[in-house]
């Protein structure tokens, strides 16, 4: 090793949990979704990814370690990033009136870590290549907005795009080929309404073995469900969420939250060969919530499931002792939530603005 430079920056993205679900690409390569989509990022403080990105003379190739292990950074997906950035790198070398490091030729090193479970259902692969993105849009200087930075995450994963900003976000699925509209936007910042909580209970932390790439594939090319879900029930549920989050009615949140994770759960079990993501665990999980508004009279907890068994269950501050404390208490009691599983409760924090 000889002097080289080594050049760095950090970054921290949260994960954003989705309350009307993406699933199902118009164009896989692209990244681009057959609807729209609405998620809420969780505080920064709870689930995210930390991502270190450096370049330097002395490095022989791009590497990527995630949680340790060398990660394949030969991926369409992840390649897509890294030449979006380094254009974007380029350009800037290229135009600037003093002569600046040819960083966009050197290879890169990126250090990932997550501190919740991977491929578990938890959005890592939001967090993830929100946070890559941003570390090397940092480590390059690059003047780019949050808007064009999830435009280029989206190529990574679809649901980072949201990870990029903090709130109430949307992701529009564009009208373009090129994708270029195809980009995530602020309904509303965390602060908006800043009673809502989540709750995240572990039902398992073990991989998916149904990614969410493939498995919204095969539902795109097999279920008869599908086409109704993204063409009339999605685009009207959009609209209403918004609303709904503008107006910070719980009561309305919370039902088409529910609504739409059974839906889009339905889906996958019209999908040939039928996708099971929730298991046992996560049903008692929505029976608890369905017991504890019955017995409120109203919406005061709402569940929703991405692509695995783990729930996230939303709720206003007002609500704690009821929605939190019997969750707690439930589950310190009940076998299979805890042990192996993973801890039951691993995070209840404020949401925040996450990026
Ligand atoms: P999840 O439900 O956790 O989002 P996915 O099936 O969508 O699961 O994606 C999981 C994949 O995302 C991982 O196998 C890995 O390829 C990628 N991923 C997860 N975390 C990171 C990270 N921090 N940096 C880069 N890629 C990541
Ligand atoms: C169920 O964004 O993980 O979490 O674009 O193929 O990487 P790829 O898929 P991904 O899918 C997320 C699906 C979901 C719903 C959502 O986050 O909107
Ligand atoms: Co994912």
């Amino acid at each position: 090793m000889t002097g080289h430079t080594i050049y760095r920056s950090s970054s921290y993205a949260p994960v954003n949990i989705a309350v009307i679900k993406y699933w199902g690409k118009r164009d896989p390569t692209l990244n681009l979704p057959t609807n729209s989509s609405l998620s809420v990022t969780l505080s920064q403080s709870d689930l995210r990814t930390h991502t270190t990105a450096t370049c330097s003379a002395s490095y022989t190739s791009d590497s990527l370690l995630l949680n340790g292990k060398d990660q394949d950074i030969s991926t369409a997906r992840t390649q897509a990033c890294l030449r979006e950035l380094r254009t974007l790198r380029r350009k800037l070398e290229s135009e600037s009136p003093h002569p600046l490091p040819e960083l966009s030729s050197l290879p890169l090193k990126i250090v990932s870590e997550n501190n919740f479970p991977t491929a578990a259902g938890l959005a890592s692969s939001a967090a993830g290549f929100a946070a890559l993105v941003r570390a090397i849009a940092d480590l390059y200087g690059l003047p780019a907005s949050p808007t064009e930075l999830s435009r280029i995450a989206r190529q990574g994963s679809g649901s980072a795009c949201r990870s990029l900003f903090g709130g109430y976000v949307a992701w529009n699925k564009g009208e373009k080929d090129d994708g270029s509209d195809s980009v995530a936007y602020e309904v509303a910042p965390a602060s908006h309404w800043p009673d809502m909580r989540a709750l995240i209970l572990v039902a398992s932390a073990e991989k998916k073995d149904v990614s969410s790439t493939s498995g919204m594939q095969t539902t795109v090319k097999t279920s008869s469900l599908f086409p109704a879900r993204a063409e009339q029930v999605v685009p009207k549920r959009m609209k209403e969420m918004e609303k709904a989050i503008q107006g910070k009615d719980f009561e309305t949140f919370g039902n088409i939250t529910m609504a739409e994770s059974n839906s889009f759960h339905a889906t996958c079990l019209d999908t040939s060969p039928p996708i099971f993501y929730m298991n046992d665990t996560s049903r008692a999980a929505i029976r608890i919530v369905e017991s504890l508004n019955q017995a409120a009279g109203k919406v005061v907890a709402a569940y929703t499931f991405d692509a695995g068994p783990n729930a996230v269950i939303y709720y206003l501050a007002e609500n704690e002792a009821e929605v939190a404390g019997t969750f707690k208490c439930i589950l310190g009691k009940k076998e299979g939530w805890e042990g192996q599983r993973g801890k039951a409760v691993t995070a209840k924090k404020e949401l925040n603005g996450g990026a």
